[in-house]
């Protein structure tokens, strides 16, 4: 049948190769699983039918491992278990060969699952499983996926249909879709989602709704998955009848409390708030004269004593500011030891706001007594909609990978959203989901790569991206070894390609206004400086670039000084990063022994040829693919290039009325 996308890499197709059907056959005759927590009970149904689909065969499930030869797997929890990684964590498990059968250990209900999904993964990517001995444990604990849903089922900043929930149904309605939501999501390590916008409604908060959330938290339950809401800052007024919303009202306080109670009534696992507040336009506790602080530590005491979190994010920013690159920084970094302990402060991994490639926000290493979740963007906001292939966990990878040199060399924010840098008990990581209402859930089908890869790397961070597409093509596209290799190397070089024709050496925020889509850098109004294009890349008759060292804006002084040292100055700063920091003359010669100008233009080119080179590659893998799924990507391609050319040329014609230069040779237009 065509591959209509929906399975996702959760296939459990036959495996081909019929002499590893019966070295797996072998050692998985039954499944013995005794306990009857609910998650445990998932992880059984999932092995069973995981391995029925792939094996062909039914696996009985029993109490106890038969006496005998027979050869199965067994599932059992023990909390104390030694696995590998974070000793704190729940989630970990281990998966070993004891005598003639493989045993699962969890650490708790979730290990078993993650260790069940990863012992089907061992099946589905056609590893051995004769004396396998796996054993890991997430570095991150709060591993969520944040909705930006709305309750007319609309998605902000969503390009895959609409809502996956339906909200006038719910909660008498289950759809379906839902618990396989839930599954993909286990099957990777996500173990919470924010299920509604940033840009909250207060509706989400009525007993109404409170039943709809409800009725979706019993379905992530059985998944080891716990629901979160956004709130809006202002309910209090909006459907609670107060006056004000300031935090330090009593009246006020009383509210929260009354509501988080009335929450955690219906929903006992329910996972906490997340909080936009006083950014673009939504209300916060600023309104009246308070701080973030304020707001986040009286949502944390309205918790009670409840096990939830408030996650309050960093995203802010406002007219006026001389550099919005330091926004955040100047209101978060003084903040620094006054919010509560259960209270993680949600940082965007960097400055600006998911640009396609942006140096890691200044924060990261500044507030060593605040646990700070990182925020990633999965939908491709500024990176493509769904048109454009784009693997981002290299994106994701460089931001975790990189060094703040806040606490010496290997200070990596990683280390600091892991909590390993400063020892905080509690660590987040949020990715903004990209899942919607199409029948193949991401719009691309290659951006279903990118759910993949944002829980296997919240799970572990050290996963290179590489390997990840490798398990992903394995499981989703062809096992096919010539295929899988072609493939992952393009997915691997998408995002520098998609970096080289639109946004080369550290230009930002020059797309389409509000749309975030195709080039405008010639958008010089918007109603504020910072939502125009030229406020960003400062392009005039000298050069290029936005000026943050110490004689501009001095956005570098945020960083460490071995970072500062090493952006601050032309001849060391990456190019990748150039155009952050410096004001580069059009003719300065750069390290590749080619001028600002020539170089700009190079990568222009060069990364529109890329998507060339993209399509020949995907091409090549046609015989190994569905054709469905292979005409679809196909198509996404052709369009991939056509907007490749749109950027390349609208972005060279523009800057070169500045730079006044001809468009150097190999690239010279024909006359
Ligand atoms: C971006 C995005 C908005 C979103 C905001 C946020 O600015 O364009 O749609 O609300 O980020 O993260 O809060």
């Amino acid at each position: 049948r065509a591959d209509d996308g929906y399975r996702l890499w959760l296939k459990y197709d036959l495996i081909g190769d019929a002499g590893q059907r019966t070295q797996y056959r072998a050692a998985t005759q039954f499944i013995a699983s005794t306990t009857n927590d609910v998650v445990v009970k998932t992880a059984v149904a999932e092995l069973q039918r995981g391995l029925q689909g792939l094996l062909g065969q039914p696996i009985p499930v029993v109490a106890k491992a038969p006496a005998g030869t027979k050869r199965g797997i067994l599932l059992s929890v023990d909390p104390s278990a030694n696995v590998s990684g974070s000793s704190t964590s729940k989630d970990g498990y281990r998966i070993a060969a004891e005598g003639k059968n493989l045993v699962v250990t969890g650490k708790s209900g979730s290990g078993v699952l993650y260790g069940v999904f990863a012992l089907l993964r061992q099946l589905q990517t056609g590893q051995s499983i004769s004396a396998l001995s796996l054993s890991s444990s997430p570095r991150i604990q709060y591993r969520l996926l944040n909705h930006w849903d709305n309750p007319n089922g609309t998605v902000e900043r969503g390009y895959a249909g609409s809502s996956i929930w339906k909200w006038y149904e719910l909660p008498q309605q289950l759809d379906p879709r839902y618990t396989d939501y839930a599954r993909a999501n286990a099957s990777i390590g996500v173990n919470g989602v924010a299920i509604n916008n940033v840009n909250a409604s207060a509706r989400y908060l009525t007993a109404e709704y409170i039943q709809k959330v409800k009725a979706l938290a019993g379905v992530m339950r059985p998944y080891g998955i716990r629901v979160y809401l956004s709130v809006f800052w202002a309910a209090p007024k909006v459907i609670g009848g107060l006056k004000t919303s300031d935090p330090l009202d009593a009246q006020v306080k009383q509210w929260w409390a009354a509501k988080a109670d009335e929450i955690y009534k219906e929903i006992p696992n329910f996972g906490g708030f997340l909080v936009k507040a006083n950014s673009e336009g939504e209300p916060g506790p600023q309104d009246y004269g308070r701080n973030h602080a304020d707001g986040a530590n009286m949502l944390a005491t309205a918790l009670g004593t409840h096990d939830g979190i408030v996650m309050w994010r960093a995203f802010v920013y406002k007219a006026g500011s001389s550099d919005r690159f330091k926004q955040a920084y100047e209101e978060f970094k003084p903040l620094d030891g006054q919010f509560s302990p259960k209270v993680l402060v949600q940082v965007k991994n960097g400055p600006i706001d998911f640009q396609a490639r942006e140096p890691f926000h200044p924060l990261f290493g500044a507030m060593p007594k605040t646990p700070l979740v990182l925020e990633v963007q999965i939908t491709q906001e500024y990176l493509g909609f769904a048109s454009h292939l784009v693997y981002l966990a290299p994106l994701f990878k460089e931001c975790l990978d990189a060094d703040t040199q806040t606490k010496g060399p290997g200070s990596t924010v990683a280390k600091v959203v892991d909590g390993s840098l400063d020892q905080h008990r509690i660590s987040g990581i949020a990715g903004v989901a990209n899942i919607g209402s199409d029948r193949n859930w991401t719009g691309h089908p290659m951006g279903q790569a990118n759910w993949y890869a944002f829980g296997r790397l919240a799970w572990d961070y050290n996963l290179t991206a590489a390997a990840i597409a490798t398990e992903w093509t394995k499981m989703t596209l062809t096992r096919e070894p010539k295929a899988v290799a072609t493939i992952v190397s393009m997915m691997d070089k998408s995002r520098d390609i998609y970096v080289r024709y639109t946004t080369p050496m550290g230009l930002h925020h020059i797309m389409g206004q509000n749309i975030h889509y195709g080039p405008e850098p010639w958008l010089a109004e918007a109603g504020r400086p910072d939502w125009t294009a030229v406020y960003y890349h400062k392009a005039d008759s000298a050069g290029l670039g936005f000026n943050r060292t110490a004689t501009g804006s001095n956005a570098l002084a945020l960083y460490s000084p071995g970072v500062q040292k090493q952006w601050g100055d032309t001849k060391t700063c990456p190019l990748d990063y150039l155009l952050w920091f410096h004001h580069v003359g059009w003719k300065q010669p750069l390290p590749t022994g080619r001028t600002l100008w020539s170089e700009l233009v190079t990568r222009y080119y060069t990364g529109a040829d890329s998507v060339t080179w993209m399509q020949q590659q995907w091409a090549s893998a046609k015989a190994a693919v569905d054709p469905t799924l292979h005409a679809d990507i196909t198509a996404r391609l052709a369009i991939q290039r056509r907007e490749a050319l749109w950027w390349r040329d609208a972005c060279v014609l523009y800057f070169q009325t500045y730079a006044k230069q001809p468009i150097p040779a190999p690239f010279t237009p024909p006359t």
